[in-house]
């Protein structure tokens, strides 16, 4: 295949090298466009068709609904990984060996204190307040309380941010929920297991001893794997830019929980919820959605459909559907939204919109549905979104810094007014 591009502009033709990838993905480089053609750019709103970066970690083929971290496919790692091990496979590039697993739990286990005056931070928000707004806010203020992991350069600096946000981010996620409920906001059990110890913190009640459910560990660690990490989404791409300033990991990570917390992003995993409970209460009418849906007039989208590579299955979302059966059937829960869900997707398959769109369910569709029969708060669900995906903004973080990737600043074409005159208010 030959490796380069030719591009004609204004009668002169160019030619750009091409890139071919492990996955024999191609792109054009034309990072010498501007030069040879005296200024000409490219534009391309969404970035459906550009290339930010070439990265190591994530793979995604969005035609056949491949998904894998670092070569292994997301349906071995949900089945047989712990979490902590995909955590440290998608930041350091290799699946660790005990030895290296137990140094890695215990490094973090050292940093999963936070400072006492945070306290004093999460109590100046209304009990109103969205747990993503609390969680950005915090997460951004742990660099005040741990100014050394601004300037990491080094690999041993980066590693002790690392782990440090690894520590503190799941007592933050905890304390976020804990606040809304009015509930005392305490540290977490360094004698458990990364996963163990997240539900410890958020469901242990003052007056009662935590008993762990077996169920409830292994269904969250199979949703914190399956949202680990997706290569160049709207939060990642958020991240990698803020870091491209050589801003410090956690302003970083802050800026990718607030681009996670849009409705067309990670938040859809709360929207889709809403909009399951909403159709129950309109008596199921799944057809009056499915129009509105449809209706260009109507902003209403079917949340948890559709995706900008997925043009097929979304791979999470079909382990997450089966997931949701067993977890319910475990707990013993019955949930209608789960038939209404299933409904839903069965008419969008069947309807000629979604077909001809190639939108099918994404990973936000069934995962509200499992954390809910969990007993987690539905303004949670994209908190626990940004604790699985915490790990992939870290290793995506790493590697452009690490390439010492240059600073983010995309070009524009200018459309406004051209040159006038000023003219005081006076004339
Ligand atoms: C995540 O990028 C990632 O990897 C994200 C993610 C990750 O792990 O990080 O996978 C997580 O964010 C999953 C997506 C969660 N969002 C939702 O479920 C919200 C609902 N989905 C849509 O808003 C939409 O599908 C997006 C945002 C996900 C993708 O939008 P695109 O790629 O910009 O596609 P588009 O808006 O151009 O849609 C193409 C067509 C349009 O119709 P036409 O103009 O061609 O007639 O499909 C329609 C859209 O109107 N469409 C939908 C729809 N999604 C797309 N119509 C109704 N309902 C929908 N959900």
């Amino acid at each position: 295949m030959s490796n380069k591009a030719i591009l004609e502009v204004n009668g002169q033709k160019h030619e750009f090298p091409t890139i071919t990838g492990s996955e024999n993905e191609v792109a054009i480089d034309i990072s010498s466009l501007r030069t040879a053609t005296s200024g000409v750019t490219t534009i391309d709103p969404g970035f459906k068709n550009t290339g930010s970066c070439v990265s190591e970690i994530t793979f995604l083929d969005g035609e056949k609904g491949i998904l894998r971290y670092r070569g292994y496919s997301i349906e071995e790692l949900a089945e047989k990984a712990d979490f902590l091990e995909v955590a440290f496979l998608l930041i350091f590039g290799e699946l660790p060996s005990k030895e290296e697993l137990d140094k890695f739990h215990a490094d973090i286990k050292s940093e999963s204190i936070v400072d006492d005056d945070i306290r004093k931070i999460i109590d100046a928000f209304p009990k109103s307040a969205h747990p993503m707004g609390v969680l950005s806010s915090l997460t951004s203020a742990l660099t005040a309380f741990n100014p050394s992991s601004v300037n990491v350069d080094s690999q041993e600096d980066m590693y002790k941010s690392v782990v440090r946000i690894l520590g503190k981010f799941p007592v933050l996620v905890a304390w976020a929920m804990r606040k809304k409920q009015g509930l005392p906001l305490d540290y977490g059990d360094n004698s458990l297991g990364y996963v163990e110890n997240v539900l410890k913190m958020m469901f242990k009640q003052p007056n009662e001893e935590y008993v762990q459910n077996e169920i409830l560990v292994n269904a969250l660690n199979k949703l914190l794997i399956l949202h680990a990490d997706h290569e160049q989404n709207c939060s990642t791409s958020t991240v990698r830019i803020v870091g491209s300033s050589h801003a410090g990991l956690f302003a970083s990570i802050s800026a990718g929980i607030s681009a996670l917390w849009g409705p067309l992003h990670g938040g859809a995993n709360q929207a889709v919820l809403e909009m399951l409970e909403a159709i129950k209460a309109d008596g199921g009418d799944t057809k009056k959605y499915m129009s509105k849906a449809k209706d260009k007039s109507d902003p209403f989208r079917l949340m948890g459909f559709g995706h900008r590579v997925y043009k097929n299955f979304d791979p999470r979302a079909k382990i997450i559907k089966v997931t949701a059966d067993e977890v319910l059937n475990d707990l013993g829960v019955e949930d209608p939204i789960l038939d209404i869900a299933k409904g839903l997707e069965k008419e969008a398959l069947t309807d000629a919109y979604f077909v001809d769109r190639k939108l099918y369910p994404n990973v936000d569709f069934y995962s509200g549905i499992i954390y809910r029969a969990m007993g987690i708060p539905v303004e949670m669900f994209t908190v626990m979104f940004a604790l699985g995906r915490l790990p992939g903004w870290i290793g995506q973080w790493r590697e452009m810094r690490l390439r010492k990737e240059p600073i983010g600043r995309p070009r524009q074409i200018y459309t406004g007014s051209t040159h006038r005159p000023f003219k005081s208010v006076a004339k």
